[in-house]
């Protein structure tokens, strides 16, 4: 398929160099209509995941490229913080009035361990940054967001698996800052709706890497997530003797916490989906209860498994003999967080194919092309393909969801 005559899209990624930002470039380089504008201060990223990027993007661009084509595979890079709304403006500026179309707005702390114990930083990183931004963009006539949140917005769960309509109740400030940042959004779009829309995505579980092994996430210092710690303890990075799991006598199927994981590349592909369904000619807001065009969508497979079932699935991958200790439960954790992804499979046409295996081949093959992360040194990349991807919305029956075995890490 040939790429459109329309000039490019400038859409501004936040927190573009980190793990999902690096993989939603990916997605949005691929389809080369849009020029992506990556904002990152780089408190958790390094830089050359952008240059990764890039030269994916380049990488599978057909050698008679147009000019556009060509641009549409440039990352324009700025380290900028978003707490800073002089150095957002300065972004935004470089652009001028209507010329950056929408923004996906990706950056934000998220460890709920430490959000416990800097509630203020969070608030600030998380809640005030979204609001400077949204200030600034409102200044610039740009009208158009998807938002990253998370499944923590919903806390413990009264119902699995886990429908939209849920009550928000977070535990953690982080899961907070997330509730407070979609109220934000809402109340604009509700108080200038016909200028405002905004999709917020709440992600479960991602997982995994681009299968080339370029890029990937690259946690600082002790990964918080379990499948990231995992690789790290196979690579050597970690050397604790054995996985400590918190507690297996959980209502689950076999006691231990059960997650929704999907793979980071389809999760990127949602929020092309997401873009897609800010258009003008969008459908996805007539079903709003008020004019104000906002909504939120679940991002998973909509399929539980449970810490042993990824320990073993990752032992496959690795051929690393884990060990793990049963520990008591850990405060705070919650049982199953499962997702009900209809809502976003029937209007965004969103589908989370790739199964664990996959996801933990590729986190392996990552983890080990890449034993330091960004800091390794690895040969380009071979060419990919030669046409640009276009993702159409696919509507699947919904399968039925079993419950399935449950985690041990506080995930995001
Ligand atoms: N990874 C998960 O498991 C998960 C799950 C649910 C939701 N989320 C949400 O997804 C988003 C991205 O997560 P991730 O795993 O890619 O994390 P990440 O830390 O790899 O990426 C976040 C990026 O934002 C940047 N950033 C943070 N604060 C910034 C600021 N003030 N100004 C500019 N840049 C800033 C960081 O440097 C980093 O590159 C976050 O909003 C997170 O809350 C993640």
């Amino acid at each position: 398929m040939s790429t459109t005559s329309e000039p490019l899209k400038r859409v501004i990624v936040t927190g573009g160099a980190g793990y999902i930002g690096s993989h939603v470039i990916y997605i949005l380089q691929e389809t080369r209509r849009y020029k992506v504008i990556s904002i990152d201060n780089l408190h958790n990223a390094h830089p050359k995941s952008l240059d990764r990027v890039a030269q994916l993007a380049r990488d599978a661009l057909p050698k008679d490229a147009t000019k556009q084509e060509k641009e549409s595979a440039e990352i324009d890079a700025h380290t900028c913080d978003l707490t800073r709304p002089d150095e957002i403006r300065r972004v935004f500026e470089q652009y001028g009035k209507g010329g950056i179309w929408g923004v996906v707005h990706i950056a934000a702390y998220k460890a709920v361990g430490e959000s416990t114990e800097r509630p203020l930083l969070y608030y600030a990183n998380n809640v005030g940054a979204t609001v400077s931004l949204l200030q600034v963009m409102s200044e610039f006539d740009c009208t158009r967001m998807v938002y990253s949140s998370s499944a923590t917005v919903y806390g413990t769960p009264p119902i699995i698996p886990i429908p939209e309509s849920t009550r928000l109740q977070a535990d953690s400030p982080y899961g907070k800052t997330k509730v407070m940042s979609e109220a934000v959004l809402e109340d604009l779009c509700a108080a200038e709706p016909n200028k405002w829309r905004a999709l917020s995505l709440r992600y479960f579980n991602p997982a995994g890497a681009h299968a080339s092994g370029l890029i990937g996430e690259d946690p600082r210092g002790r990964p918080g997530n379990l499948l990231p710690l995992l690789a790290h303890m196979a690579i050597g990075r970690v050397k604790d003797d054995k996985l400590c799991v918190f507690g297996n006598d959980y209502p689950t199927p076999d006691g231990t916490c059960v997650r929704d994981y999907l793979h980071v590349v389809d999760l990127a592909k949602g929020h092309l989906l997401a873009l897609n369904a800010l258009t003008d000619n969008s459908e996805v807001f007539d079903s709003c209860p008020t004019p104000a065009r906002f909504k939120a969508y679940n991002l998973g497979k909509g399929k539980g498994l449970s810490v042993l079932q990824i320990v073993e699935a990752m032992r496959k991958a690795t051929g690393f003999d884990y060990k793990y200790e049963i520990i008591g439960r850990r405060r705070g954790d919650v049982p199953d967080l499962t997702a009900d992804p209809a809502l976003a499979e029937k209007e965004l046409g969103f589908h989370a194919d790739q199964d664990l295996e996959t996801m933990c081949r590729d986190l392996w093959n990552w983890q080990s092309k890449n034993p330091n992360g960004y800091d390794t040194e690895i040969p380009p990349a071979q060419p990919l393909a030669t046409t640009p991807q276009v993702y159409e919305p696919k509507t699947h029956p919904i399968p039925p969801v079993t419950a399935v075995p449950a985690t041990v890490i506080t995930t995001a």
